[in-house]
């Protein structure tokens, strides 16, 4: 994993690193130990390595998913609430990474035969509910100054003028509802905080626990390190402008 280095468009250049202790930022950070950079979902795949690809170039990380401490689970608003309440405030990045496709009792729908109110409702609270929580609890810590991010990994099923193959019906719904969420969010947030960006991240596809059972031949497969390190580029040259919109991990703007 190359450092990066984030430009003059992106949050303020080592921005995640100003909340140590004795200078400015860190005093205005409710801990002035605690980083100011936050990955939700530090477990999964592409959110491990956002995070060590943040560490690596010296932003300290607060990690936060089911087994850290404190405990965040989408499924419980009250942990969100208080792993929000740990993480402080001056947030100059906070990066939701949490996602849902399948487990061992729900696989992607091939057909509408195999809709099941059971699996819809468990993707919508995981990829959409869960997610406007974090927004709910998160996006009023980030910090007041250019240019602080909030990210959340969608993905281009999610887009419905895009959708020409059919099929996940779940996870295609709960994530164009994630996308319009991250819009709504992002016209409130603006209101009070207008150099802060807040959009939802297509990673392409990735080699992950959550993509891996539906690997197809000839499709360009990312390692996580990969598609962190493209993430990380895109969201360096996030501009206000941009808040709102689902982009993909080239930058591009993918059409609701
Ligand atoms: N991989 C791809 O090809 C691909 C493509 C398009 C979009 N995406 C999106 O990218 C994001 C990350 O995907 P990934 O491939 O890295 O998946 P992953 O390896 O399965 O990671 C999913 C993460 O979500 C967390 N999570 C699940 N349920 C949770 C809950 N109730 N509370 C808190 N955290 C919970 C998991 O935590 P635990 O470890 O506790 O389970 C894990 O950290 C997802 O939103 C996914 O839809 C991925």
């Amino acid at each position: 994993m190359r450092p990066r280095s984030f430009g003059p468009s992106g949050w303020p250049r080592n921005a995640c690193i100003a909340a140590l202790p004795g200078n400015m930022r860190g005093m205005s950070h409710s801990s002035p130990a605690r980083p100011a950079c936050v990955v939700i979902g530090a477990s999964g795949g592409i959110g491990a390595a956002l995070a060590t690809a943040l560490e690596a170039s010296g932003r300290p990380v607060l990690r936060l998913g089911r087994t850290t401490a404190p405990p965040l689970d989408l499924l419980d608003e009250a942990s969100i609430a208080a792993a929000a309440e740990h993480a402080g405030h001056d947030l100059s990045l906070v990066i939701d990474a949490t996602g849902f496709l399948h487990n061992a009792q729900f696989q992607p729908e091939k057909n509408l035969r195999q809709l099941d109110p059971a699996h819809l409702a468990l993707s919508f609270a995981l990829n959409a509910t869960g997610p406007a929580l974090l927004m709910k609890h998160f996006l009023p810590r980030l910090s007041r100054a250019p240019a602080a991010v909030f990210a959340t990994l969608s993905a281009r099923v999610g887009s419905i003028s895009d959708n020409h193959l059919g099929g996940w019906y779940a996870y295609r719904a709960a994530k164009a509802a994630l996308n319009q969420l991250v819009r709504t969010a992002a016209i409130e947030i603006a209101r009070t905080r207008p150099h802060a960006v807040c959009v939802a991240l297509h990673p392409g596809t990735v080699d992950t626990g959550l993509s891996g059972p539906f690997a197809k031949t000839g499709l360009d497969v990312q390692t996580p390190a990969e598609a962190a390190a493209r993430l990380l580029d895109v969201i360096a040259a996030l501009t206000p402008a941009q808040t709102g919109l689902l982009l993909d991990y080239q930058g591009q703007t993918i059409p609701f």
